[in-house]
């Protein structure tokens, strides 16, 4: 047999590991040519360690020239988060992975060139939940992905799902909403517009990474209830509805063991349960973890990779102590996603995709996901005669686009609020303008607000039509925020609002707050100041532009709150129990509310937040018609429709969210939860829009921790067409006759303890 076999050598982290690298022969497998099972037939051991563990973020380059090898991301795609490690001879090349939810996290510049390699930050996880529009989130996930192919990655490493379990949680910004059917919903939108340019995504951060202290080692102690009707659900709906290419484990423990390493959670749930196809990884530098474990978990990537754990695998096989089989199984699952990969089609990627046109998405999907709060007497749009404006605030001038982190975008330019304004044909005082601008340059000065005087004010209010005061909060990764000077207003923001007001209103003019905050803040104390609020949350690159887009009226607002706001921190239902115990350094948190997240919570305990969830206001009004039930017994499905009509003078869009109350004569459940929701196209005035809703009696059902089913209880369903969780506008009753156990499961993810969660009544 005429082998050909070159030796060669790679470098990762200092190490030098031979490898038969270049052994090309007509007569070794080919991935592609010959079957996945030959071609890991054809594998050395070491070389299915090279499968398994990540080529590095950053890493040294490897001995060969043509990027093919381990450690050399930078060769490919500067500033991409890892690769995964090729095997030239076997036709197996490598694939690059990118962050991060809001858009392709590279590296802008590149060494000896002019050029630049900016991409699009698009609006946040929370800002896109907000528009609940799957259509206009798949947008988003189109021309996104298309940057993610042109700039040469396989995979991005979004979206993140986790649920907002406490608002002071660093990444809620990434993720998008307390209910996991508005996440489930939104992640599979985007997946499948990302997905759908032949790149791959990879869901993160599964599971329960619920926090960002102690992120690596905390233990999330949860009910097998609250996983499966809360923290799994959201994950089960985009992997069901869009299959992303792959599935990122997070950092934290499940019920006393990290989640990389629970095969109860990757692969009976994931696989067995869910029918999941792709592969797992962990998330970058689980090393600290027991790889054993992991590997036989069926978390068949560690990420970014070390010379060590290559080792370490090759060490655990010849030791016996791990089934070479395993490792087959985990490479024949990643070689079915290497397959579909741009790397492996030889995709020829521009480096020049359409950054106008995907900023225009951007601006879009900005403007329909944010929230308009309060907007008393009218107070916006602005009227007619608004020429000047009063922009107050650092971050009026200097706009936070996304959070920090992993999930941040190089992006190469954001438009500020005052940018915005004037482009939209405003004035702004010139004197403030310029004080605000010269301060706002300084990165450090942003969180303290310049200092205006009375006398500033006062000229203000007498040369400007109306004030605007934006209020701004960033987080991200690695830390959670705190309640004073950050949950809520710090004392000098709160009397620059009061300031404003009383000039401003003894002038006769309006006051506007706008938010362009990472996660809910505190209203409550101090709501009723201003005429109005406009929740931007973080918008992307062209927020400036996308908040004018509303301000102005040109766009009417239609995003709906995806997550509550409380009256304050106490009531949040985790507030106990966030970020776990012991206090100083906490390596424990009993998720005690269980399933009573959210408005699951408010509403069954009657707590009555400021904002409720599923809570905007319009510049319009609508009417929504009598549900049309197709039967009141309930068999498979619960079909119905409604009649959404714009019965006010401007065009608009509405959300209409289907809520049910469940008996609970078995079991204790929330009072009423959501089941599906649509978003009308815009109207007209006067226009009318049917919407058609069809809910499978599976998505009736709670879990039961001791019988490891899902079923739904025979009795009456209360159906409830609603515009927010507290506005119902139509209500249907329903009958279920019997008792269905619509899915059994596997008896698994026990907590260590029972848990005493909360009880409504109790
Ligand atoms: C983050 C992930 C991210 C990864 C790669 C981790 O620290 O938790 O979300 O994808 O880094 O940058």
């Amino acid at each position: 047999m005429g082998y050909l076999i070159k030796s060669g050598a790679c470098l990762l982290g200092g190490f030098f590991l031979s490898v038969n690298a270049q052994n090309i022969s007509t007569n070794v497998p080919q991935l592609g040519k010959n079957t996945i099972k030959e071609v890991i037939a054809a594998m050395t051991l070491q070389e299915k360690a090279y499968m398994v563990i990540g080529g590095g973020r950053n890493a040294a380059p490897s001995a060969f020239a043509d990027g093919s090898m381990i450690g050399q991301t930078d060769f490919r795609v500067p500033g991409a988060a890892g690769i995964t490690n090729a095997i030239p001879r076997l036709g197996i090349p490598s694939m690059v992975l990118a962050d991060g939810p809001a858009g392709v996290r590279i590296n802008p510049r590149r060494k000896g060139e002019t050029r630049t390699y900016f991409a699009t930050a698009f609006p946040a996880g929370i800002t896109l939940a907000s528009t609940w529009n799957p259509d206009v989130v798949k947008k988003v996930g189109e021309a996104f992905g298309n940057e993610v192919l042109e700039y040469g990655a396989d995979i991005i490493l979004a979206p993140g799902v986790n649920i907002h379990r406490n608002p002071l949680t660093g990444r809620n910004f990434e993720y998008y909403s307390e209910d996991p059917v508005v996440s489930g919903k939104i992640a599979s939108a985007i997946i499948t517009g990302l997905q759908s340019n032949g790149i791959g995504t990879s869901i993160k951060h599964f599971a329960a990474n619920n926090q960002e202290t102690n992120r690596s080692t905390i233990d999330a102690i949860i009910s097998e209830r609250a996983l499966r009707e809360i923290y799994l659900k959201g994950f089960r709906i985009a992997i069901k509805e869009s299959e992303p290419w792959t599935v990122m484990s997070s950092y934290n423990l499940i019920n006393g063991k990290h989640t990389s390493e629970r095969k109860d959670l990757l692969s009976t749930i994931l696989r067995e349960e869910w029918g999941y196809q792709g592969y797992v990884m962990t998330d970058w530098g689980g090393s600290a973890f027991n790889l054993l474990d992991q590997m036989r978990a069926g978390n068949d990537v560690i990420m970014p990779g070390s010379t060590k754990q290559i080792k370490r695998i090759m060490s655990l096989v010849e030791h016996d102590s791990l089934d070479v089989k395993v490792l087959d199984q985990n490479i024949e699952r990643i070689l079915r996603i290497v397959l579909k990969s741009p790397s492996f089609n030889h995709y020829q990627y521009s480096n020049n995709p359409d950054l106008k046109a995907h900023a225009q998405v951007s601006r879009m999907a900005a403007t329909e996901g944010m929230v308009l709060l309060e907007n008393r007497k009218k107070a916006l749009p602005f009227a007619k005669n608004v020429k000047k404006v009063a922009l107050f605030g650092n971050i009026s001038y200097a706009l936070i686009a996304g959070g920090y982190g992993s999930g941040d975008v190089n992006k190469a330019y954001t438009i500020s609020l005052a940018r915005g304004l004037k482009n939209a044909g405003y004035q702004l005082d010139q004197e403030m303008d310029a004080a605000y601008g010269e301060y706002a340059k300084n990165y450090k000065n942003w969180p303290n607000e310049l200092v205006i005087t009375n006398e500033q004010i006062n000229r203000l209010a007498n040369d400007c039509d109306v004030a605007v005061l934006t209020i701004g909060r960033n987080s991200g990764e690695t830390k959670d925020r705190a309640i004073d000077n950050n949950y809520c207003l710090k004392p000098n923001e709160k009397e620059l609002l009061q300031r404003l007001a009383s000039a401003f209103h003894d002038k006769g003019k309006k006051l506007v707050v706008v938010l362009n905050i990472c996660g809910v803040i505190d209203t409550k104390d101090w709501k009723d100041i201003p005429d109005a609020i406009l929740l931007a949350w973080q918008p992307g690159q062209e927020g400036g532009d996308a908040i004018a887009d509303i301000l102005s009226g040109k766009v009417n607002p239609s995003g709906k709150l995806a997550t509550s706001f409380s009256q304050k921190y106490e009531d949040v239902p985790s507030a106990k129990n966030f970020p776990g115990l012991p206090a100083a350094n906490p390596t424990e948190v009993v998720y005690q509310e269980g399933i009573y997240v959210g408005y699951r919570y408010y509403d069954t305990f009657k707590i009555p937040p400021v904002y409720e969830f599923g809570y905007g206001l319009s510049y319009t009004n609508f009417s929504i018609g009598a549900i049309k039930l197709n039967s009141t017994i309930i068999k498979d499905t619960i079909e119905f429709s409604t009649t959404v009509k714009n019965t006010g003078s401007v065009d608009g869009k509405e959300v209409v969210q289907v809520y049910i109350s469940a008996p609970a004569k078995t079991i204790d459940k929330p009072v009423q939860e959501l089941k599906a929701f649509a978003k009308t196209k815009l109207l007209k005035p006067g226009e009318s829009q049917k919407l058609t809703f069809k809910i499978p009696v599976d998505d009736l059902a709670s879990f039961y921790n001791d019988k490891n089913a899902w079923i739904a209880e025979a009795g009456n369903y209360i159906l409830k067409v609603a515009t927010s969780s507290r506005q119902v506008k139509q209500t249907a009753s329903l009958i279920l006759k019997n008792t269905v156990v619509t899915e059994k499961v596997h008896s698994v993810l026990h907590p260590p303890t029972t848990i005493d969660e909360y009880k409504p009544g109790k």
